[in-house]
């Protein structure tokens, strides 16, 4: 039997239908409701849903086998897993972006608001930049918008929400996609069934 965490939502819901399509289907789970854990003895398989920041916390302590999670979780939180394969959706790019007339105003740290304070650090280090962290959960956009920051990093998708709130970006500082992850003992005991499923995965990607 092989866990797997999916990410509540969308992305959840298209990592099931990849892994249905792979022979991993379960009725379960397509029933719907509030239910949170869903089993298909038949295909060896047990899911359950998480919130998506806690995938990896699930995978990483074994509590499920593998699991799918944003390349931006996995920057932010490095998490002691294996990342297996780039699902090649849920794509987006973490952002630098600040309102139009933004100057960097030199002489002080640079106000930096985000949901990604460890991705948003490296950056400014890696480019020798001052900044002062203001960490958020969420509506990141109003930010500079009420003078709170500077600017933000963070996830533009359609970059609609950027838009809508007059902000612009400035620089793309990583791609990101779904990623498969397993947990590194379950790698080494379960080698045939994760081998299995990520090659019933690998071939519906290409
Ligand atoms: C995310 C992200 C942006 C938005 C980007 O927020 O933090 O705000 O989506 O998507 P877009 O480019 O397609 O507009 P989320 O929806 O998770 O809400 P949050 O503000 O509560 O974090």
């Amino acid at each position: 039997m092989l866990d797997i965490a999916l990410p509540k939502g969308r992305l959840g819901e298209k990592v099931y239908a990849l892994l249905k399509d792979a022979g991993y289907g379960c009725r379960e789970f397509e029933e719907g409701g509030r239910k949170l854990i869903f089993t298909n003895p038949d295909a060896g398989v047990r899911y359950f849903w998480v919130k998506p920041s806690d995938v990896a916390v699930y995978v990483e302590r074994g509590a499920a086998d593998a699991g799918v999670v944003g390349k931006d979780i996995i920057a932010e939180s490095s998490p002691d897993v294996y990342e297996m394969a780039d699902l090649g959706f849920g794509r987006c790019d973490m952002c630098v972006a600040a309102k139009k007339d933004f100057k960097d105003p030199e002489g002080r740290p640079l106000r930096v608001a985000t949901k990604f304070p460890n991705v948003a650090g490296a950056y400014y280090a890696s480019i020798s930049r001052d900044i002062d962290i203001i960490k958020l959960h969420g509506s990141i956009e109003i930010a500079p918008l009420l003078g709170l920051s500077d600017v933000i990093v963070d996830i533009v998708e359609t970059g609609a929400t950027l838009r809508e709130n007059g902000l612009f970006v400035y620089e793309k500082i990583l791609p990101i996609s779904a990623r498969f992850i397993t947990n590194k003992a379950s790698s080494k005991f379960k080698p045939d069934e994760i081998g299995r499923m990520l090659s019933g995965i690998r071939s519906r990607l290409s």
